[in-house]
């Protein structure tokens, strides 16, 4: 199989995790948009879904699923996700599609985080991945600093010769180098420093499970 393939896997196991009648967070990314798609097939079951980027937001309107305002939102029993990093307890790294942020706030509401990763991302160290980090733009030269200072090499991200902007206004700065032996210590560091919009470390609050596709089936993983 490949890579798409074992998403698209993972992507159709998660329909299991939704709750009928309920209302669904939906990350971002491209295991996440397999999902949206199986989804559109069993939209009739959901009340709708929050999005956690924009473009999240575009795919599940363009399969007709209601998209709302978390802030109209008490109680989500499943928020479902890809990642771009998992360890075997449940730790992540995420935001390689910029949308760390908004995928943090919306997972922070959700009773479980469901996340659906091909089996590449399951390791047993997090950082070989550079660590995305939301800055505010006039911070992130001072923040790259700081982030140095802890030992990683922090890069701004350059998209069509400019900085990409979040939907949120932010810059990202990719810290490579980082060998996280302590993820939620490393995420409460990070998170102190001025400038910083949010880091790409969900550790203090992990997956509750993990749908991995293998070769040979999808493997759950549950944490806690
Ligand atoms: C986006 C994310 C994604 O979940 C992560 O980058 C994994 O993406 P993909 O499913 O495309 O491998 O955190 O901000």
């Amino acid at each position: 199989m490949t890579q798409d393939e074992l998403k698209q896997a993972v992507a159709r196991a998660a329909i299991d995790y939704i709750v009928d009648g309920e209302i669904i967070g939906v990350g971002t990314g491209s295991t996440a948009n397999f999902f949206i798609d199986e989804l559109g097939k069993v939209k009739h079951r959901i009340r709708g879904a929050v999005a956690s980027s924009e473009a999240t937001a575009a795919r599940l309107r363009s399969h007709g699923i209601a998209v709302l305002d978390l802030n109209d939102v008490q109680d989500m029993p499943v928020y479902i996700d890809g990642a771009d990093e998992i360890t075997r307890t449940g730790a992540m790294i995420k935001g390689g599609g910029a949308a760390l942020t908004r995928e943090k706030i919306v997972a922070s509401v959700a009773r479980r985080f469901v996340c659906i990763a091909d089996g590449s991302k399951l390791v047993d160290m997090l950082g070989q991945f550079p660590l995305p980090v939301e800055v505010i733009p006039m911070a992130h030269a001072v923040v790259g600093r700081k982030l140095a200072a802890l030992g990683g090499k922090p890069v701004l991200r350059i998209r069509d010769g400019q900085p990409l902007v979040t939907d949120n206004g932010g810059y990202i700065i990719d810290v490579h180098g980082l060998q996280i032996a302590d993820p939620v210590a490393l995420e409460d560091e990070i998170n102190n420093i001025v400038g910083v919009i949010t880091n790409g470390l969900f550790a203090r609050h992990g997956a509750s499970v993990c749908l991995l596709g293998r070769q040979d089936g999808v493997e759950t993983l549950s944490f806690g």
